[in-house]
């Protein structure tokens, strides 16, 4: 094992169970995890309500300071939420929906949560325009340019495609959305970890995201960044005593916003989700997501090289620059095939419309996706 890569194997102890190809989806536990779900359970067992004062509530704000170089902003900009979703309404809600700006623009391939929440503010006034793709894998440039207009309130675009790993080119959709004075929020639950993000340099509005994927982080332990000016310009109507300026005054009445991203918070923090979520953030900032990226590009390339000596239908890009860290794979009777994958300890997952989607991270050796795929091999064969 020369690829110090795999150094880390070590540490992520599914591993050796089973041939784990799906952070894509969950991301496997670190060891670590479980140190930090003892403190926290230390912290609450021998301090008691003292813990809030000694770490507790501080707990959001040093989450996001793990997460902030892995999506390119600076420190204390990033708050802690419970997931997308919730990052989401904060953000909707944050708008205003009676005056002519009041539409949100939202790919007809992004990942439909972000859909289900835009929808439900229709009863207060938003439109939703959808924005579709050619060929359902991915979603060029101009059919977003043509919907941002001066009617737009907020563009939401997935940076890579859940089903596809379609990376989709957003520094002219953000430039185009703020030339008319839209704002843009980019989900990159699924770019985070394993693509490398500057989203100071594309200068975005907002960006949401979650970690039990390239991660590592498990579930609960969702995120939410704002441009510092963006963040003092808007307040959430979906909103709670955690992102007031004092929570601790109990002041009744409207809620006065903390400063900064504190202010996009709801209630009482989710203290054990973020504490063990920060050790897969931990590993990942020290691994770095370029060695990651490096790493994926090679292994994804490999699974398609594979597939196309098959003739196995590829749903995912081919060119490196526009592919994230999956490869969807449609072969016949595809939903049949992952389920026999999955009883052969290949773990990988399907999605309709799609097909089998497989994911190498920075711990997956090369022995294991040829093993992977000679599974395929058997029972593409048998189909
Ligand atoms: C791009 C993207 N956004 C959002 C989600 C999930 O949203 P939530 O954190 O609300 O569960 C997923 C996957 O689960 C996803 O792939």
């Amino acid at each position: 094992m020369t690829d110090p890569l795999l150094r880390w194997r070590a540490e992520f102890p599914i591993l050796d169970t089973c041939t784990y190809l799906v952070s894509h989806s969950l991301g496997a536990m670190p060891r670590a995890a479980r140190a930090q779900a003892d403190a926290f359970l230390d912290a609450w067992a021998s301090r008691g309500v003292r813990a809030w004062s000694e770490g507790w509530w501080e707990t959001s704000r040093q989450t996001g300071d793990l997460l902030a170089p892995l999506l390119g902003v600076p420190a204390g900009t990033v708050t802690m939420v419970q997931n997308v979703s919730v990052a989401q309404s904060a953000i909707v809600s944050s708008l205003d929906f009676t005056g002519p700006r009041r539409r949100l623009v939202v790919a007809e391939l992004d990942f439909p949560t972000n859909q289900y929440v835009f929808e439900g503010w229709r009863r207060h006034g938003a439109e939703v325009v959808y924005v579709p793709s050619p060929d359902g894998l991915t979603q060029p440039v101009e059919p977003w340019l043509s919907r941002i207009d001066e009617r737009t309130a907020l563009v939401c675009c997935s940076l890579v495609l859940f089903r596809s790993s379609a990376i989709t080119d957003v520094r002219p959709i953000i430039e185009r959305a703020h030339a008319v004075g839209a704002r843009v929020v980019l989900d990159v639950y699924q770019a985070t970890g394993t693509v490398p993000l500057d989203l100071t340099s594309l200068d975005v509005d907002f960006a949401v995201g979650g970690s039990v994927k390239w991660l590592c982080g498990g579930p609960g332990a969702g995120y939410l960044y704002a441009r510092p000016d963006v963040a003092a310009a808007v307040v959430p109507a979906a909103t709670g005593w955690a992102a007031h300026a004092r929570p601790f005054a109990f002041e009744t009445g409207a809620l006065d916003p903390a400063e900064g991203e504190a202010r996009f918070a709801s209630g009482t923090p989710n203290v054990s989700a973020w504490m063990i979520a920060q050790a897969g953030y931990r590993i990942v900032n020290e691994v770095g997501v370029e060695a990651i990226r490096a790493r994926s590009l090679r292994q994804t390339r490999r699974i398609m090289d594979h597939a196309a000596a098959r003739g196995w239908r590829v749903r995912t890009p081919q060119d490196d620059a526009w592919r994230g860290g999956t490869v969807t794979l449609d072969v016949p009777d595809s939903a049949r095939v992952a389920a026999d994958l999955l009883a052969r300890g290949v773990i990988i997952d399907h999605r309709p419309n799609a097909g089998i989607r497989m994911a190498p991270h920075f711990y997956t050796t090369d022995e294991e996706i040829d093993a992977a795929l000679a599974v395929m091999d058997d029972l593409v064969h048998a189909s």
